[in-house]
């Protein structure tokens, strides 16, 4: 079976398509699995509802949650070291093994040839690799190395699952995913008529997501916490963990209904020193501490729609576990008014859309045509002559540009008797084909170095090539006149 693997900052899932059926592969009609990680010397590695289960009280410590957001960070419980990868690793194959033991109950093929992953909107280069890499780690050790067919833009994953249920025959939607840790935004087409069946027509993204919900709440009963027992709640992780697994059921809470209408009051219970606390909580006191976050959400929404012609534009698909919070409809409702919003398979739509794109990787080309989330370029001097401080990024693809796209473009020498050329790869998010860079501002993603058989004339020239594919990989290689060709194969990061 392919797998499309919905890698969420807070839950995960996994799903297939079979006989024309795309099934979500969890026992016991679960949620997710949460993308939570918990190492004890005692317990060993923990995944999800047993990583959640033994993290509490004093084994908070060992307790780690939204790894996808930190891919350069390593955590260490116990006097053991893990790195990200390893993390991440750890929470893919138990999204796998999961997958596999229930294919096996429903009687699905349970042999795993490849994986497609959904990612934020505007997920980096490296972060897109170093995903790879942790979801190619073997199950077991020593065992087969699971291939990634490809990867997915989460709202994108989204708007496939909503049009496999609803085609119709040229449908312009826009998807907002609110999720634990981004939201994300695309506006896609289906159009059976042209070559390409979908067409994201533009997507962005935001690094905002229930966590920051919560941890509006979590200040608040802090404070709140802190003048009721006169202690000092916020170094201690035992206390943390408590307090946001308070602020996660009582934002959970204010999604529910009590008759017609939303529940509009909870008491957050904690307990501190063998005895609970009680802090009363209301839908109006969280709705406002979090307007500022869903103002955040509904101006990049409002951004997109109007670089896109809004009118063409009468559908709005909510995906993604936040947009089960009322006051995320009734923003949206308000701040587009004559637009259809509509709440669709929240927890579900994304893995169920990378299982469906996962069937057509072999073709993908034709099945889904998407566009550059970044640019890509390189580093020079405007005019080495006259001021080598001079700076600027030369675009060779942009920000928008559709995929799969190749370009290149020729440089030369500043100086006599260079032997080598430095071409160091800059990802940005400016859609111009140059722009003023100082040195050393950012971290290049790659470089790839030239070396000349001997030293040259100033002016040599060679040629740099750039591809972006499908997937958003760049692919970069450089060649001089002499047909000497080397290609980046390095990440610098991570
Ligand atoms: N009924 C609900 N009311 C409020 N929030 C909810 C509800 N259900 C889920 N959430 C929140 O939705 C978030 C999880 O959603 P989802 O599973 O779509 O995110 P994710 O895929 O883990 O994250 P991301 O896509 O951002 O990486 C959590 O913050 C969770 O608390
Ligand atoms: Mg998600």
């Amino acid at each position: 079976m392919k797998l499309g693997i919905d890698f969420g900052t807070s839950f995960s899932l996994p799903a297939t398509s079979y006989l024309g059926q795309n099934v979500v592969l969890l026992p016991g009609g679960r949620y997710g699995i949460p993308s939570v990680f918990y190492y004890s010397e005692w317990d060993g590695v923990l995944i999800g509802e047993e990583a959640e289960e033994a993290g509490q009280g004093s084994d908070a410590k060992n307790l780690k949650r939204e790894i996808k957001l930190e891919l350069n960070s390593t955590f260490t419980a116990d006097g053991k070291t893990f790195t990200a990868k390893q993390i991440v690793g750890h929470i893919l194959n138990s999204v796998k093994q999961n997958a596999i033991e229930t294919a096996k109950t429903k009687l699905i093929d349970d042999h795993l040839d490849g994986v497609v992953i959904s990612v934020p909107a505007a997920f980096e280069h490296n972060e897109k690799a170093f995903i790879r890499e942790a979801a190619e780690i073997p199950i077991a050790q020593g065992g087969p190395q699971l291939k990634v067919l490809g990867f997915i833009k989460e709202p994108v994953a989204a708007a496939l699952a909503y049009f496999n249920t609803s085609l119709a025959d040229k449908t312009r939607i826009l998807v907002y995913d609110l999720g634990g840790g981004t939201c994300d935004i695309a506006i896609v087409e289906a159009n059976s008529a042209s070559k390409e069946k979908y067409t994201v027509v533009d997507s962005d993204m935001l690094r905002i997501g229930g966590k920051n919900w919560d941890a509006k709440l979590e200040t608040y009963i802090i404070h709140e916490l802190e003048k009721q027992t006169g202690l000092s709640i916020s170094g201690n992780p035992g206390y943390k963990e408590k307090i946001k697994r308070a602020a996660i059921s009582a934002k959970h809470s204010f999604s529910e209904k009590v008759g017609n209408n939303y529940r509009d009051r909870v008491r957050a219970r904690v307990e501190v020193n063998g005895r609970t606390y009680q802090i009363p909580l209301t839908k109006a006191i969280f709705d406002e501490l979090t307007l500022d976050l869903l103002n955040k959400t509904i101006d990049v929404t409002k951004k997109v729609l109007e670089r896109n012609n809004a009118n063409g534009i009468d559908r709005i698909i909510c995906v993604g576990g936040s947009s089960n919070m009322p006051q995320v409809q009734e923003g949206l409702k308000r701040a587009f008014p004559g637009k259809s919003i509509q709440v669709f398979e929240p927890e579900k739509a994304i893995a169920v859309g990378a299982a469906i794109y996962a069937q057509f990787c072999d073709g993908k080309d034709t099945f889904l045509s998407d566009i550059a989330a970044f640019s890509y370029g390189t580093d020079c001097c405007r005019d080495y002559d006259k001021d080598p401080d001079d700076m600027i990024v030369v675009n060779l693809i942009k920000r928008g540009d559709r995929l799969p796209i190749t370009q290149d473009q020729g440089f030369s020498t500043t100086r006599d008797g260079q032997t080598k050329m430095y071409f160091d790869i800059i990802e940005n998010s400016n859609a111009v084909s140059e722009y003023d860079y100082e040195r050393g501002s950012v971290s290049p993603i790659m470089r790839v170095v030239l070396e000349f058989p001997k030293p040259m004339p100033k002016g040599t020239s060679a040629r740099l090539h750039m591809t972006l594919t499908t997937d958003g990989i760049i692919e970069v290689t450089a060649d001089d006149k002499n047909g000497h060709t080397i290609t980046a194969k390095k990440q610098l990061n991570f």
